[in-house]
């Protein structure tokens, strides 16, 4: 959610945040604007509704010279889609970026009786409260460390004043806040990605701290203004990995170097001659891992799902282990009970979603350890649980998760190939999953360059419809709502995602001429009950899509057929071929595939 950049230094600061900001476009991309401070000490704002293309153009009547500043991308939670909502803010001498929610932004607004607000956001009355203190010889670091202790809820912000040129003051509660040092000049941003390039010597900042940044460097404190020793760290990644690379859209780039990925997901971590898995990160003891009798699963949207999938996996590797998957959003606020013998795997991409965290901030005051699932590297919940294992799929830019769930799947695979060894596992269940996870990168990268043509064709044939249902068991059940999910979200056509068994519970009675239906059938011992449902949406009309591995008869009115010498982890297989599904048909509708509307890639508010 909203994307926050920021420069001090020698450069021209408008074309460090413009950059910035195009990189974070992807967390939000309804308005966006810059404010910097000129050689004379004069603010100057630009803002304007839609992409930072939009404000690209607006520049280029007014160009801004100062060489520091702050800037924004806006998904939009306090106030309409409007130039006035959008950021920076500005009330008397502050001016101001914020992500996050202030949940007491009205009753702060009723005292503020002074200022006149312009926008209906929580961020101006943050603003004019931090101005209400910015007096009587007080600093800026002063007056918005006071300020921030009035706060409820959520911010990462970044702030400057006419009155102290040279100065950046940022904070984070919630929000992730990230200081790049370079050589004469310090980057602010919400995302290490909006650094690369630029340096690779980072702090970031952790919940309820403050830093004061200058062209030399930041300095850290506590809200009660305690200096902090904080140790900079390296970022990884590089540029060509937040580039398009050739292709049109970057999610067709995620979903095509699958292969590439998902190596670096598994390398070091599997022993296809030993038949065992192990990951290094989760830390734990032989005994911990003989401990384990329950593994509580936690994620929101796709992370949800890869965890729905894992967990079938897990119940079949390891034979005393109990599993639940739940949505963060719900799961937070429940007066959830676990046992003492379990283990939390937190399962996010980005590593900020709101909710997921919360979740895990529960589970640990219950005292249970917490590993995390995470992709982004020194994210926030990487940074809180107690250990876990980074899934290496690399930036994934566009909103539509393809490459992590898939590297998810298989991360929580491995967890639990490992500890099935020391729960009486069969052997050779355990070295059976080795070995086709060992080949599964390349049956991906075979499976996608084989079936592109085939699924952009069929993409074209379904594009119209207005309805699909997604239809799966056992093992592709979860993948039946993750194929529902990515249509949904990308090609705006209502998709439901079924377990096939409760077809008939339900969901059959929508099925009309508006409607398509994707069968997900596997080629195992359910093959027979999976084609059940298929002939009772066949029986009434409906127009259905077969993916399947199997060679048996099956009628449909189109099937895509996989080859491959994987079976057990062939769900994973099919849903590359949803994905592509999906981003071929949001393309034939002509939609903005790495920015659908409404969604934003990493939703740090509730
Ligand atoms: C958003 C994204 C989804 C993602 C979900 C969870 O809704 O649009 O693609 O699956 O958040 O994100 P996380 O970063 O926690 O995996």
């Amino acid at each position: 959610m909203c994307g926050i950049v920021g420069y001090v230094g020698g450069k021209k600061a408008q074309d460090i945040l413009v950059g910035g900001l195009r990189r974070l476009e992807y967390r939000g991309y309804d308005s966006a604007g810059i404010a910097t401070l000129d050689d004379k000490n004069e603010a100057h704002i630009t803002r304007s509704v839609g992409k930072i293309a939009e404000l690209s153009k607006a520049l280029e009547s007014e160009p801004q010279t100062g060489h520091l500043g702050i800037g924004h991308t806006r998904w939009a939670t306090h106030g309409g889609v409007t130039e006035t909502n959008a950021h920076p803010h500005h009330a008397g001498n502050i001016y101001m970026v914020h992500n996050g929610i202030i949940e007491n932004y009205k009753e702060l607004k009723a005292e503020l009786k002074d200022y006149k607000f312009a926008s209906d956001t929580d961020t101006e009355v943050l603003a004019a409260l931090i101005d209400s203190n910015y007096k009587d010889g007080i600093s800026l670091k002063d007056a918005v460390a006071k300020s921030l202790k009035r706060i409820r809820g959520t911010y990462g912000i970044a702030v400057f004043s006419p009155k102290e040129p040279g100065t950046l003051v940022v904070a984070r509660l919630g929000s992730p806040l990230i200081i790049g040092l370079g050589q004469g000049e310090t980057l602010i941003a919400s995302d290490a990605s909006a650094l690369l390039g630029y340096t690779r010597e980072a702090i970031y900042l952790n919940d309820g701290e403050l830093a004061v940044c200058t062209d030399k460097g930041a300095e850290v404190f506590t809200l009660s203004l305690k200096h902090l020793d904080s140790k900079p760290e390296t970022i990884e990644g590089d540029l060509a990995q937040i580039q398009k690379g050739g292709y049109d859209h970057f999610l067709l780039k995620e979903i095509m170097e699958q292969a590439t990925t998902l190596h670096n997901t598994l390398s070091g971590r599997i022993d296809p001659k030993a038949g065992k898995m192990h990951l290094g990160g989760p830390n734990l003891t032989e005994k911990e891992m003989r401990d384990i009798h329950h593994v509580v699963i936690v994620g929101c949207g796709t992370a949800y799902y890869a965890g729905l999938l894992a967990s079938y996996y897990m119940e079949q590797l390891v034979p005393d282990l109990t599993t639940e998957v739940v949505i963060a959003s719900e799961y937070r606020y429940r007066s959830f009970h676990l046992p003492k013998d379990s283990v939390a795997l937190v399962v996010s991409q980005s590593g900020e979603t709101a909710d997921t965290l919360a979740c895990l901030r529960e589970i640990k005051k219950r005292g249970i350890k917490t590993l995390g699932i995470v992709n982004v590297v020194g994210s926030t919940i990487a940074r809180e649980v107690d250990g876990g294992t980074y899934v290496h799929a690399g930036p994934e830019i566009s909103v539509a998760s393809t490459k992590a769930f898939t590297a998810q799947v298989v991360a929580m695979l491995m967890f639990a190939g490992m500890i099935a060894e020391y729960h009486g596992g069969d052997p050779k269940l355990i070295a059976e999953f080795t070995r086709e996870l060992e080949i599964l990168p390349a049956e991906i990268e075979k499976t996608l360059n084989d079936n592109r043509e085939t699924m952009e064709k069929l993409a074209k044939k379904y594009s119209k419809f207005d309805h699909a249902l997604y239809l799966g068991r056992d093992t592709a059940f979860p993948i039946a709502l993750e194929g529902a999910l990515k249509l949904k979200e990308i090609s705006y056509i209502h998709a439901e995602g079924y377990a096939s068994g409760e077809l008939k519970h339900g969901p059959i009675a929508l099925i009309d001429d508006r409607f398509f239906e994707v069968f997900t059938i596997l080629d195992n011992w359910l093959f027979d009950k999976s084609c059940g449902g298929l002939h009772e949406v066949r029986a009434r009309g409906g127009k259905t899509i077969v993916l399947t591995n199997s060679k048996a008869d099956i009628e449909a009115d189109d099937i895509v057929r996989i080859d491959s010498p994987i079976k057990l982890l062939m769900p994973i297989l099919l849903n590359t071929l949803q994905q592509l599904f999906a981003y071929y048909v949001a393309v034939d509708r002509g939609n903005d595939v790495d920015q659908p509307r409404n969604l934003a890639k990493s939703v740090t508010v509730e």
